[in-house]
């Protein structure tokens, strides 16, 4: 059976080591080619205010030379807005964003930012873009998701993932718990349920026995291993996880 939950491979890390040394190498277009070859169903960039990782131009290259759809991450900002309408990627996946994190923290506040969002979300609508809000697995959020038209949800795993990491059973439990029904409730209302942040092989392969589920979207996790076994190979075993994962869900 065909794999049935599509993957999404961030490639912002290639960018922050390249930024590192200031040149040009490693080229984050040059390894999302090799990810599509490998597999990878499209190719995450989250073009940040401050472009500490991925900057416009490989936005641009990105979208001329690799034919996989390309998910682009943004904030709600007007800068950001104008640059995806520009560009009018495949997919733009709202997120919270603050200068002084290191990775995205905590899903977007659709609610107490829903001045903000809504207007960003119609524009990008109207433009053909499909939006997805990357938002906490809690019914408020993904009611005023789907109330806002927005035909997709990315589900914050990380708090679950952190949970796993730390070993604490209970709070992971939980949080399984609340993706599990964050993504019914969110398929109920008509959305297309994708999932991400913090994920590994072995929870990839859980959260893919969700029914609901269409997409995870992976960066860290996928760039560190690819330094220890090849980015080719550290997606076949990626997509291998998923689909173990995804086979749970005819047995169930
Ligand atoms: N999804 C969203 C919306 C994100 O902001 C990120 C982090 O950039 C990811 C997925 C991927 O998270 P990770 O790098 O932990 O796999």
């Amino acid at each position: 059976m065909a794999n049935p939950i599509r993957l999404g491979v961030n490639v912002d890390h290639v960018a922050t080591l390249r930024n590192a040394r200031g040149g040009v190498h490693p080229d984050p277009v040059t390894l999302a080619k090799l990810a599509v070859e490998a597999g990878a169903d499209g190719i995450t960039m989250h073009l940040r205010e401050d472009r500490r990782h991925v900057r416009d131009a490989d936005v641009e290259r990105l979208m001329a030379e690799v034919s996989a759809p390309l998910n682009f991450e943004m904030a709600c900002t007007a800068e950001m807005l104008s640059v995806a309408l520009r560009l009018k990627p495949h997919a733009a996946c709202l997120v919270p964003e603050k200068r002084e994190e290191r990775t995205t923290e905590g899903g977007l506040d659709v609610i107490g930012q829903k001045a903000q969002v809504a207007p960003v979300v119609r524009e990008l609508v109207a433009a053909g873009i499909r939006v997805s809000l990357f938002v906490e697995p809690d019914p408020e959020a993904l009611e005023q998701s789907a109330l806002m038209g927005a035909p997709v949800v990315e589900l914050h795993t990380g708090t679950w993932c952190e949970a796993l990491h730390r070993g604490d059973d209970r709070a992971a439990d939980r949080e399984f718990a609340r993706l599990r029904s964050g993504a019914a409730l969110a398929k109920r209302l008509g959305l297309e349920v994708h999932a991400g942040h913090g994920l590994d092989y072995a929870s990839a392969e859980t959260i893919s026995a969700l029914p609901e589920l269409a997409e995870l979207n992976i960066g860290h996790y996928l760039m560190g291993e690819a330094l220890a076994v090849g980015l080719p190979e550290t997606i076949r075993l990626m997509k291998a996880a998923m689909a173990r994962g995804a086979a749970r869900r005819a047995a169930a």
